[in-house]
């Protein structure tokens, strides 16, 4: 598994993800951006709207775009660097740094945030992919990052426990853990 950036190849790969997220019931793992009704920001991405390939490159070039804090992004949402975990041409999963910390990240959402689709689970991918994205984070000065995991997300749990979170507290069903980026 590598870490790279968005890109255009993954698309049939990426719809399949997503499908598997959906069987799960878990498509709001699937890292749509969203603008919400009345943004005047740009258009919603919804499975449908990634479909044809310009939808989907319009959709990625967003991502891609979304580290530098002058590019469009949906309303209430910082800058982020996202990265997806892949084989050759194979979409795996993402994971994403939030570049600060708004009220609704310090609580809720953390710094960083990742899935790996269901068919590549239990395979140590997203242990690798918090790793790689900790050096990211340091290189941007960001020590220590907040990770937080829903309280019944026993996988996340390990992920972050395993990356040497430490515990902070409990804040609306989510656990939320400090994790220095120097020893990243
Ligand atoms: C949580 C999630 C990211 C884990 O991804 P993953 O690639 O399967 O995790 P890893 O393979 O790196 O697992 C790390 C450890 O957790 C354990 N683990 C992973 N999923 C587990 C589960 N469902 N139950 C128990 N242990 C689990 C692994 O066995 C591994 O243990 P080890 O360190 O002893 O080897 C993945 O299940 C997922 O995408 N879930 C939906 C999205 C989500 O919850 N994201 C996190 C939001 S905070």
């Amino acid at each position: 598994m590598e870490l790279v950036d968005p890109h255009v190849r993954f698309h049939r790969s990426f719809l399949e993800a997503y499908d598997e997220l959906a069987a799960a019931g878990q498509e709001r793992h699937a890292g749509l951006p969203f603008f919400g009704s009345g943004e005047p920001l740009g258009p919603e991405f919804t499975r449908e709207a990634i479909l044809t390939p310009d939808g989907f490159a319009s959709m990625v070039r967003l991502v891609v775009g979304a580290k530098n804090p002058f590019a469009p992004r949906p309303a209430g949402w910082v800058p982020w660097t996202e990265l997806w975990m892949a084989e050759g041409d194979e979409y795996l999963g993402r994971i994403t740094l939030r570049h600060e910390l708004n009220d609704a990240l310090l609580t809720w959402g953390g710094h960083i945030g990742y899935s790996v689709r269901p068919s590549a689970r239990r395979r140590g991918y997203a242990s690798a992919a918090l790793r790689d994205m900790l050096q990211v984070a340091w290189a941007r000065d960001i020590d220590p990052v907040l990770v937080t995991c829903d309280v019944d997300n026993v996988g996340s749990r390990r992920v972050i426990e395993d990356a040497g979170g430490e515990y902070e507290d409990t804040r609306e069903g989510k656990r939320r853990y400090w994790i220095p980026t120097t020893v990243g």
